[in-house]
Protein backbone atom coordinates (compact mmCIF):
# COMPACT_ATOMS: atom_id res chain seq x y z
CA UNK A 1 0.00 0.00 0.00
CA UNK A 2 3.00 2.71 0.70
CA UNK A 3 4.94 1.52 -2.59
CA UNK A 4 1.50 2.43 -4.26
CA UNK A 5 0.64 5.35 -2.21
CA UNK A 6 4.73 6.68 -3.14
CA UNK A 7 4.63 5.69 -6.70
CA UNK A 8 1.67 7.60 -7.62
CA UNK A 9 0.50 11.46 -8.28
CA UNK A 10 -2.12 11.96 -5.62
CA UNK A 11 -0.66 13.56 -1.74
CA UNK A 12 -2.05 13.78 1.23
CA UNK A 13 -1.85 16.11 3.76
CA UNK A 14 -2.52 13.93 6.87
CA UNK A 15 -2.67 10.02 8.01
CA UNK A 16 -5.33 8.66 9.73
CA UNK A 17 -4.10 4.69 10.93
CA UNK A 18 -7.23 3.44 13.39
CA UNK A 19 -5.79 0.71 15.16
CA UNK A 20 -4.20 -2.41 15.35
CA UNK A 21 -1.19 -1.34 13.93
CA UNK A 22 0.40 -4.56 15.40
CA UNK A 23 -0.64 -8.22 16.24
CA UNK A 24 2.35 -9.58 18.01
CA UNK A 25 2.33 -7.61 21.23
CA UNK A 26 6.00 -6.42 20.71
CA UNK A 27 7.89 -3.74 20.57
CA UNK A 28 9.79 -4.24 17.41
CA UNK A 29 6.35 -4.27 15.34
CA UNK A 30 6.04 -1.06 16.39
CA UNK A 31 9.39 0.23 15.68
CA UNK A 32 8.79 -1.55 12.42
CA UNK A 33 5.52 0.38 11.72
CA UNK A 34 7.25 3.67 13.00
CA UNK A 35 10.06 2.89 10.04
CA UNK A 36 7.47 1.82 7.37
CA UNK A 37 5.65 5.02 7.87
CA UNK A 38 8.07 8.33 8.45
CA UNK A 39 9.22 8.33 4.98
CA UNK A 40 5.57 9.99 4.31
CA UNK A 41 7.02 13.17 6.05
CA UNK A 42 3.78 14.45 7.10
CA UNK A 43 1.54 14.48 10.16
CA UNK A 44 0.11 11.29 10.93
CA UNK A 45 -2.76 10.45 13.68
CA UNK A 46 -3.30 6.96 15.63
CA UNK A 47 -5.48 5.99 17.39
CA UNK A 48 -5.20 2.35 19.16
CA UNK A 49 -7.04 -1.06 18.50
CA UNK A 50 -7.66 -4.15 20.27
CA UNK A 51 -4.72 -5.73 19.06
CA UNK A 52 -2.59 -2.80 20.29
CA UNK A 53 -0.46 -2.70 23.24
CA UNK A 54 -1.49 1.29 24.45
CA UNK A 55 2.30 1.62 26.33
CA UNK A 56 4.43 0.18 23.48
CA UNK A 57 2.24 2.17 21.25
CA UNK A 58 2.18 5.62 22.96
CA UNK A 59 6.32 5.46 22.80
CA UNK A 60 5.92 5.30 19.21
CA UNK A 61 2.94 7.37 18.70
CA UNK A 62 2.85 10.02 20.80
CA UNK A 63 6.54 11.13 18.88
CA UNK A 64 6.30 13.69 16.12
CA UNK A 65 4.82 13.29 13.86
CA UNK A 66 3.07 10.35 14.94
CA UNK A 67 0.09 12.01 17.23
CA UNK A 68 -2.12 9.29 19.54
CA UNK A 69 -5.61 10.30 20.45
CA UNK A 70 -4.90 13.74 19.43
CA UNK A 71 -6.83 16.97 18.01
CA UNK A 72 -5.23 19.26 15.64
CA UNK A 73 -7.54 21.89 14.09
CA UNK A 74 -7.20 21.78 10.20
CA UNK A 75 -8.55 24.84 8.34
CA UNK A 76 -12.61 24.85 9.01
CA UNK A 77 -12.20 21.54 10.43
CA UNK A 78 -11.35 19.66 13.89
CA UNK A 79 -9.93 16.17 13.65
CA UNK A 80 -10.06 14.17 16.73
CA UNK A 81 -9.13 10.68 17.57
CA UNK A 82 -10.72 8.63 20.61
CA UNK A 83 -9.39 5.84 22.30
CA UNK A 84 -12.35 3.02 21.93
CA UNK A 85 -10.56 -0.28 23.16
CA UNK A 86 -11.80 -2.00 26.73
CA UNK A 87 -8.27 -3.68 27.08
CA UNK A 88 -6.84 -6.77 27.73
CA UNK A 89 -8.37 -9.39 25.46
CA UNK A 90 -11.68 -8.17 25.25
CA UNK A 91 -12.37 -7.72 21.12
CA UNK A 92 -15.03 -4.84 21.84
CA UNK A 93 -14.62 -1.62 22.12
CA UNK A 94 -16.36 1.02 24.64
CA UNK A 95 -15.99 4.93 24.85
CA UNK A 96 -15.60 5.56 28.82
CA UNK A 97 -17.05 8.61 30.34
CA UNK A 98 -13.62 10.50 30.90
CA UNK A 99 -13.14 9.84 26.68
CA UNK A 100 -16.82 10.81 26.00
CA UNK A 101 -15.67 14.23 28.07
CA UNK A 102 -12.76 14.59 26.68
CA UNK A 103 -15.02 14.69 23.09
CA UNK A 104 -17.59 17.44 23.81
CA UNK A 105 -14.64 19.35 26.12
CA UNK A 106 -12.12 19.27 22.87
CA UNK A 107 -15.34 20.08 20.16
CA UNK A 108 -16.88 22.69 22.64
CA UNK A 109 -13.00 24.48 22.93
CA UNK A 110 -12.85 24.41 19.20
CA UNK A 111 -14.19 27.09 16.51
CA UNK A 112 -14.20 24.83 13.63
CA UNK A 113 -17.32 24.53 11.55
CA UNK A 114 -16.71 20.76 11.16
CA UNK A 115 -15.77 17.87 13.05
CA UNK A 116 -14.16 14.15 11.87
CA UNK A 117 -14.14 11.82 14.48
CA UNK A 118 -11.58 8.25 14.63
CA UNK A 119 -11.46 5.32 16.31
CA UNK A 120 -11.38 1.98 15.77
CA UNK A 121 -14.26 0.42 16.62
CA UNK A 122 -17.73 0.81 14.72
CA UNK A 123 -20.61 2.61 16.41
CA UNK A 124 -23.25 1.12 14.06
CA UNK A 125 -23.81 -2.73 13.51
CA UNK A 126 -22.27 -4.17 10.58
CA UNK A 127 -24.85 -6.46 9.64
CA UNK A 128 -22.10 -9.21 10.42
CA UNK A 129 -23.32 -11.38 13.41
CA UNK A 130 -19.79 -12.04 15.07
CA UNK A 131 -17.95 -8.82 14.27
CA UNK A 132 -21.26 -6.96 15.57
CA UNK A 133 -20.40 -8.73 19.08
CA UNK A 134 -17.36 -7.31 19.10
CA UNK A 135 -18.24 -3.38 18.02
CA UNK A 136 -18.81 -0.27 20.16
CA UNK A 137 -20.66 -1.19 23.13
CA UNK A 138 -21.95 2.22 23.53
CA UNK A 139 -22.30 2.90 19.64
CA UNK A 140 -25.74 4.77 20.23
CA UNK A 141 -24.43 7.13 23.34
CA UNK A 142 -21.58 7.84 21.20
CA UNK A 143 -23.76 8.89 18.44
CA UNK A 144 -26.25 10.64 20.76
CA UNK A 145 -22.77 12.75 22.33
CA UNK A 146 -22.16 13.38 18.80
CA UNK A 147 -25.65 15.01 17.70
CA UNK A 148 -26.09 16.99 20.55
CA UNK A 149 -22.37 18.15 20.61
CA UNK A 150 -23.11 19.37 16.91
CA UNK A 151 -20.98 19.84 13.71
CA UNK A 152 -19.89 16.16 13.49
CA UNK A 153 -19.98 15.26 10.28
CA UNK A 154 -17.84 12.11 9.57
CA UNK A 155 -16.76 9.30 12.23
CA UNK A 156 -13.92 6.88 10.83
CA UNK A 157 -13.14 3.72 12.30
CA UNK A 158 -11.09 0.22 10.79
CA UNK A 159 -11.54 -3.19 12.87
CA UNK A 160 -14.10 -4.75 10.06
CA UNK A 161 -11.84 -5.03 7.53
CA UNK A 162 -14.88 -4.12 5.36
CA UNK A 163 -15.47 -1.20 3.25
CA UNK A 164 -18.60 0.98 4.84
CA UNK A 165 -20.05 4.30 4.23
CA UNK A 166 -23.55 5.15 5.40
CA UNK A 167 -25.33 8.18 6.31
CA UNK A 168 -26.58 7.97 10.24
CA UNK A 169 -29.00 11.02 11.52
CA UNK A 170 -26.61 13.28 9.10
CA UNK A 171 -23.19 11.72 10.21
CA UNK A 172 -21.25 9.72 7.69
CA UNK A 173 -20.19 6.57 9.26
CA UNK A 174 -17.06 5.13 7.82
CA UNK A 175 -14.79 2.12 7.62
CA UNK A 176 -11.58 1.62 5.68
CA UNK A 177 -10.79 -1.84 4.68
CA UNK A 178 -7.63 -3.39 5.91
CA UNK A 179 -3.90 -2.77 4.33
CA UNK A 180 -4.09 -6.08 4.97
CA UNK A 181 -6.93 -9.23 4.72
CA UNK A 182 -10.63 -8.66 4.56
CA UNK A 183 -13.46 -10.12 6.08
CA UNK A 184 -16.75 -11.04 4.47
CA UNK A 185 -19.38 -8.46 4.68
CA UNK A 186 -22.51 -10.01 5.92
CA UNK A 187 -21.23 -13.30 6.94
CA UNK A 188 -22.25 -14.64 10.39
CA UNK A 189 -19.29 -16.09 11.32
CA UNK A 190 -15.49 -15.19 10.77
CA UNK A 191 -14.50 -15.19 7.32
CA UNK A 192 -12.34 -14.13 5.00
CA UNK A 193 -13.31 -11.93 2.32
CA UNK A 194 -10.82 -12.28 -1.38
CA UNK A 195 -10.95 -8.30 -1.91
CA UNK A 196 -7.00 -7.08 -1.31
CA UNK A 197 -5.50 -4.87 0.53
CA UNK A 198 -7.02 -0.76 0.40
CA UNK A 199 -6.54 3.01 1.76
CA UNK A 200 -9.10 5.44 2.00
CA UNK A 201 -8.62 8.87 0.21
CA UNK A 202 -10.99 11.81 2.89
CA UNK A 203 -10.89 15.11 1.16
CA UNK A 204 -12.59 17.28 3.63
CA UNK A 205 -14.43 20.64 1.91
CA UNK A 206 -14.91 24.04 3.94
CA UNK A 207 -18.29 23.60 3.38
CA UNK A 208 -18.47 20.25 5.54
CA UNK A 209 -18.68 18.65 2.41
CA UNK A 210 -16.97 14.91 2.14
CA UNK A 211 -15.54 13.42 -1.07
CA UNK A 212 -13.75 9.88 -0.60
CA UNK A 213 -12.53 7.14 -2.73
CA UNK A 214 -11.40 3.61 -1.90
CA UNK A 215 -7.93 2.51 -3.68
CA UNK A 216 -7.55 -1.45 -3.74
CA UNK A 217 -4.37 -2.39 -4.21
CA UNK A 218 -4.57 -5.18 -6.57
CA UNK A 219 -1.38 -6.87 -7.56
CA UNK A 220 -1.88 -5.58 -11.40
FE1 LIG B 1 -9.58 -4.53 15.68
Amino acid sequence: MLDHYQSGDWRADRVVITGDLIQDDTAEAYDRFRELLLPLNMRMHCVPGNHDIRDLMRKVCCVPPFSYCAYEEIGDWLLIGLDSCVGGDDAGGLLGPEELERFSATVAGSSAKHVMVCLHHPPIPMGSTWLDTVGLRNGDEFLQCAQSIGRVRIAVFGHVHQAYDKAHDGIRIIATPSTCRQFKPGSDDFALDDQPPAYRRIALQADGGIDTELVWIDDD
